[in-house]
């Protein structure tokens, strides 16, 4: 098979904690926001009708996906601006004077986001650090830190840079006796592992869909549950956040009873549009065998990696570990060049500083984990 033909095939594509692959999504792709500019440039007066048909169809699948009750649910841009918009309308009174508990190995962005806010809402950012020599924080640490006064606790599913899975249910058991507000990201998670905002139930709910779930960038959404949703005021609203949006009267804003509150302006529609085809695909989908697929292959990450004496940043548990095996470089290897070698070899891997991210998802088979063994191998 020629190299063209390998870095099409995706038998060696390993960025699925960065942006997911299944067959044909390019065509579908195509199609769907194709579909969509035909019909917002038709000149009748139906273009919002349509527009509006397919951002509800994303919030319907979505909400389906992870078990939100209708009207739970919407659209974001992106991960942090759902937690923006989030922290920007809960009571004052769970964020002033209370901790917000966080892990240190959160996405970034998270960190970078509420430690901004933190003063403006009157929080102390509590963040649990990563032990010295580890990849991931432990739920025994986040476990200690969670005292009475945390206000909110936002939990990463799965990690960005360990892959380490957090057990969701001990952790979520723990908060609702402290009496906090329970957030969990599922970006890392979502599409590969099974998550259900009822089991256990948690509070808000931030994800995207262009990781695990195959979709576009753009395409994030944010589910409230009740009944803390029915006590938000976002800050950030405008004529979307209204119950009727034509309501005009300057001096009778008032809030959609629903997650629609969240809304603000005019919607963001074209991620949505581009988003449908990766998320019919996954609703096809037997998801016990993806995930099954996704085992397979990296527990033969897991030996190629023993095997050639590289060091794992991913707990070997697999019950404690998400859809990626991470590797860690010792200081004096070049992660640059050894990312460089693999995509030589139609190899399509990242990394984190030191740490290599191997993420084999759907369309990724045994011959490409051969190819990385070669490689590795060298290495
Ligand atoms: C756990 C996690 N949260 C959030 C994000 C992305 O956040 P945003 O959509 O704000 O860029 C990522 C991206 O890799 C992630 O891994």
């Amino acid at each position: 098979m020629s190299a063209q033909n390998k870095a099409m095939d995706g038998s060696g594509y390993f960025l699925y904690h960065s942006i997911g692959m299944y067959p044909g999504k390019a065509v579908e792709m195509a199609e769907a926001l194709s579909d969509f500019s035909t019909g917002w440039a038709r000149c009748d007066n139906e273009q919002w009708v349509r527009a509006l048909g397919v951002r509800q169809e994303f919030i319907d699948r979505w909400s389906t996906l992870i078990g939100a009750p209708a009207g739970t649910l919407t659209t974001s841009e992106n991960v942090t601006t759902a937690l923006n918009s989030l922290i920007g309308a809960l009571p004052a009174e769970r964020l002033r004077g209370r901790r917000l508990l966080i892990a240190g190995d959160c996405f970034p962005s998270m960190h970078f986001l509420l430690s901004g806010l933190s003063e403006r809402y009157g929080f102390v950012l509590d963040t649990v650090p990563v032990r010295p020599g580890e990849h991931w924080v432990r739920d025994d640490d986040v476990i200690e830190a969670w005292t009475d006064d945390v206000g909110v606790c936002l939990i990463t599913y799965v990690t960005s840079t360990a892959s380490h899975r957090c057990d969701l249910g001990r952790l979520v058991a723990h908060g609702r006796k402290r009496g906090s507000l329970i957030g969990v990201d599922v970006t890392q998670a979502v599409g590969l592992l099974p998550f259900d905002v009822m089991r256990p139930a948690v509070d808000f709910t931030i994800s995207t869909s262009l990781k695990w779930l195959c979709a576009t960038p753009g395409a994030g959404i944010l589910h409230v549950a009740e009944p803390l949703l029915a006590v938000c005021r976002p800050e950030l609203r405008g004529w979307f956040s209204q119950g009727n949006i034509f309501s005009w009267d300057l001096d009778r804003f008032s809030y959609a009873r629903d997650a629609r509150r969240f809304d603000n302006g005019t919607p963001s529609i074209i991620a949505c549009a581009g988003s449908l085809p990766a998320l019919k695909w996954h609703a096809r989908q037997d998801t016990s065998a993806l995930l099954t697929h996704n085992r397979k292959l990296s527990r033969m990450i897991v030996e190629i990696a023993q095997e050639f004496g590289f060091s794992l940043a991913s707990p070997l548990d697999e019950a404690e570990r998400g859809g990626s095996v991470m590797l860690a470089l010792p200081e004096d290897r070049d992660a640059v060049e050894l990312v460089a070698r693999l995509a030589q070899a139609d190899l399509y891997a990242d990394h984190r500083g030191q740490i290599i991210r191997l993420s084999p998802g759907f369309m990724t088979t045994d011959e490409g984990i051969g190819r990385l063994a070669d490689v590795l191998k060298t290495a």
